[in-house]
């Protein structure tokens, strides 16, 4: 059994993996209304992939015996400037969450909680992941600028991701 402090933060993070799912099948829905299906489903497999880091916390807590207890999720944006200042948001929320996993490290370190710093060692290394991920796409809407050609190609690109 963790501490009642770890069991808190778990919990707390177990919701922010929820509000990143929500966060990006709101920029999907976006997406599908802007007609760029591609980029919808690159979004729709991302959210899927931060419902699996959610469960992998839910698993975990009660695994060792903990508690799970849900919280209410934020409501996300509707609206969005561009593709760019989505992957950009994306990018910048990916960074946010790799320092809340290195923060949850630290306690589990500081606990001597070596159960849970194995446990967060794969979200450590999946966070390197995230951001790269994140900011390939970034630098390629870079590229793109505004050549809707382009824009539309590389939609048909992101059009092919699978869910992992
Ligand atoms: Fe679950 Fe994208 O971090």
């Amino acid at each position: 059994m963790f501490s009642k402090k770890m069991q808190k933060a778990l919990n707390d993070h177990l919701n922010a993996e929820l509000y990143a799912a929500y966060l990006y099948l709101a920029m999907a829905a976006y997406f599908e209304s802007t007609h760029l299906p591609g980029f919808a489903n690159w979004m729709r497999m991302q959210s899927r992939e931060e419902m699996g880091h959610a469960m992998r916390f839910y698993e975990y807590i009660n695994e060792r015996g903990g508690r799970v207890e849900l919280q209410a999720i934020d409501k996300p944006p509707v609206n969005f400037k561009s593709p760019l200042a989505i992957f950009e948001q994306a990018l910048k929320h990916e960074r946010v969450v790799s320092k809340e996993i290195d923060k949850l490290f630290d306690m589990a370190r500081k606990e001597k909680d070596y159960a849970s710093e194995v446990f967060l060692q794969w979200f450590v290394t999946e966070q390197v992941e995230e951001e790269r991920s994140a900011e390939a796409v970034v630098e390629a809407l870079k590229m793109i600028g505004d050549q809707r050609p382009a824009l539309l190609m590389y939609d048909r690109e992101l059009g092919q991701r699978e869910s992992e």
